[in-house]
């Protein structure tokens, strides 16, 4: 094999090529198209990694369809919590029937899940009908790896325990033609204690603000309207480069991008939230009004615990400042109950953050013990029938909040992006105000990907009914 004097890209198209001459006379073998599926776990970081593994799978050439039963089917895993990892397991039991009928197809699975020895030990012994298994720090080997299963005729598996290189200029496939993801960072340093995600993606690195700034031209060249800069802490972007620049910098280059609409960005740790990054905010028009800012407890006890680095009170001053800045701005958050030593006081101070600051809408998980980090080993786990209790009480707060928070814009005008012909009701069509706010108003298939003024007639809990200004 002579690709050695090749970049790591080059390399790569180099394998896709040869995967696609095998798929070539397989199709001219069975007399019909080989078919990929790509079913996503988790979160945007890895609906980002599905549409590079859409873009390879279609460069190998399969046609991709939206269903298990097809040639090769690629499971990207999530293993933030528990539960994530025990739906993949009851995935891949009901795919050993599938299999039986389709011997030739291939099972592969990547993705945060992958990171974890147990993982792989436990599919090595009870899952001998996956082909391919690799993780996320070699992602950008997909190419070669399924060559590898095509060449070798059995399981393959390949996973790294950390990695300091970032692949660019491979193909990918975007999910929607007028927006995507685009990732600015990847890994985490913070090492919350709860958290599986520094042990499974590896430390911080960035990304050179040469190259996101050209992929994201690009994109707007191909119609894209809205960014979703992707990053475990996007405020520390940067830290680690050569030529350091902060993601309050980086913000405003990429807004200066011609054509360009809309930009937003998850996920902000609090800690590192500059002062810098609150004035590009409130200055520059293209970034959306919504922040996502991870509370996780309001409690200052367990957010020492958890390794957070910042209390109850510099949280709450946060998000004032935030709010002088932009007043208009919608606050979104992920919050945790039931860590070990969570006290009912403890959650009296988080019910008391959500009041206070009156969240658009909240992500509320019960705790998960992750096997590895600091948290699974402390002392006082919290007993399920009280998390139970706890979680129910909470999410009733932040729904009544939320409906209450949500209809402060009914009756004016905002900008919509519209996403999509609404599914139950064809004569409407469904988009996004900057805020991040979902409006279904009248309008057809031809106003998808463009930003329409609406007028907000009625809100409905966390959604909005309109009317699109034009046609009035
Ligand atoms: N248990 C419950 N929720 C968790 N999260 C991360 N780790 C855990 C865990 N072990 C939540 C956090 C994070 C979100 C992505 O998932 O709230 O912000
Ligand atoms: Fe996990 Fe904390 Fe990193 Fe978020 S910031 S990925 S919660 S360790």
């Amino acid at each position: 094999m002579l690709t050695e004097h090749l970049t790591e890209a080059e390399r790569q198209y180099y394998y896709m090529d040869q995967c696609h001459q095998w798929v070539t006379s397989q199709e001219e073998k069975l007399g019909r198209p080989l078919t990929a599926s790509v079913i996503t776990f988790g979160c945007q970081m890895n609906a980002r990694d599905s549409e590079k593994l859409t873009g390879i799978l279609e460069k190998i050439g399969y046609t991709m369809i939206d269903s298990e039963k097809a040639d090769f089917v690629i499971y990207n895993t999530c293993t933030v919590r528990e539960n994530a990892n025990m739906r993949v397991y009851g995935r891949l039991g009901q795919m050993k029937q599938i299999k039986k009928k389709n011997p030739e197809m291939f099972i592969a699975l990547c993705g945060c899940m992958m990171q974890e020895p147990e993982v792989v030990e436990k599919l090595k012994k009870s899952y001998r009908h996956v082909d391919l298994i690799f993780g996320t720090h070699n992602i950008f080997k997909f190419a070669e790896l399924v060559y590898r299963r095509i060449t070798e005729g059995k399981m393959v598996i390949d996973i790294w325990k950390d990695t300091d290189q970032i692949v660019e200029d491979l193909p990918n496939e975007r999910k929607y033609p007028f927006k995507t993801g685009i990732n600015i960072m990847f890994g985490c340093n913070n090492f919350c204690s709860y958290c599986i995600v520094p042990y499974v993606r590896g430390r911080e690195r960035s990304r050179q603000p040469e190259d996101i700034i050209r992929e994201i031209e690009k994109a707007v060249a191909d119609g894209v309207v809205e960014v979703m800069l992707l990053g475990q802490n996007v405020n520390s972007y940067g830290k680690t480069l050569e030529q350091p620049l902060s993601f309050a910098q980086l913000l405003r280059r990429i807004c200066r991008i011609d054509g360009l609409e809309r930009v937003r960005f998850m996920t902000s740790h609090p800690k590192d939230l500059s002062d810098e990054l609150i004035q590009v905010m409130a200055e520059e028009p293209k970034i959306c009004r919504h922040l996502h800012l991870p509370l996780q407890s309001g409690s200052s006890d367990i957010l020492k615990k958890m390794n957070r680095r910042y209390t109850k009170e510099d949280y709450l001053k946060l998000v004032d400042k935030l709010r002088r800045a932009c007043p208009d701005i919608s606050l979104t958050t992920d919050i945790i109950v039931g860590f070990p030593g969570e006290t009912e006081e403890d959650f009296l101070e988080t019910l008391d953050v959500v009041e206070k600051v009156g969240y658009d809408s909240a992500y509320t998980f019960i705790y998960s013990k992750r096997t590895g980090t600091p948290a699974a080993v402390m002392e006082d786990q919290v007993p399920e029938d009280v998390v139970k209790d706890r979680f129910n009480r909470l999410l009733e707060r932040v729904q009544t909040i939320a409906a209450r928070v949500c209809s402060r814009h009914e009756g004016t005008v905002q900008d919509v992006l519209v996403e999509e012909v609404n599914h139950q009701d064809p004569s409407l069509v469904t988009g996004k105000m900057s805020n991040n706010i979902v409006v279904h108003f009248k309008g057809d298939a031809s106003l998808i990907g463009k930003i329409v003024p609406v007028h907000l007639t009625s809100c409905k809990n966390f959604y909005y009914m309109g009317e699109s200004v034009k046609n009035n």
